[in-house]
């Protein structure tokens, strides 16, 4: 069995670890500097995944006051498959509508298009859209 809680300090450096296992970071963001900046906001939507005391999967979940986002959901390799993800979806999902967030939508990179199917099994569809980015702060 596994428990899902907010993250803690004492985990930062474990989730940083499942990134890169994970292959989620990428160059252009440093994953403590987006830990401390989300941890900040203290609205306990980031959220771990911990068995026998260790941490072994990660979803970072927001709203913006239109719509609910989630980022860097990862689970350890060895635990995949077992639903550990699809129960941290439900998690920030109820904790989505429990603030009174209408809708949520997420991001998957082009070389990730795997994974598709694991959000179709959760009834997230395709949005028709192009996104749009631009950096404010250089780090
Ligand atoms: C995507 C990921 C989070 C799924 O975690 P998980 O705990 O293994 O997912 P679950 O066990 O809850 O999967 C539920 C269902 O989703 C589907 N699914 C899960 N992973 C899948 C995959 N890689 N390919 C196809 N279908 C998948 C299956 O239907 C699965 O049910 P089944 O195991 O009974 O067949 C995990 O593979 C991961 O950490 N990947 C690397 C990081 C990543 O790409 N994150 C997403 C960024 S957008």
């Amino acid at each position: 069995m596994f428990i899902i809680r907010p993250i803690e300090n004492r985990d930062i450096d474990t989730v940083v670890e499942l990134w890169e296992i994970c292959n989620i970071t990428r160059p252009w963001n440093h994953p403590e500097t987006d830990i401390f900046r989300k941890m900040n906001q203290k609205d306990d939507l980031f959220l771990v995944a911990e068995k026998d005391s260790r941490v072994i999967a990660s979803i970072m979940g927001g709203y913006d006051g239109h719509r609910g986002w989630i980022h860097y959901l990862a689970v350890q390799p060895e635990y995949q498959r077992l639903g550990i993800a699809t129960a941290l979806m439900q998690n920030i999902e109820k904790r989505l509508i429990a603030i009174g967030c209408p809708k949520v939508q997420l991001m998957v990179r082009p070389e990730n298009t795997s994974v598709i199917q694991f959000y179709e099994e959760l009834d997230f569809e395709e949005i028709e859209s192009v996104c749009l980015g631009k950096r404010l702060i250089q780090d």
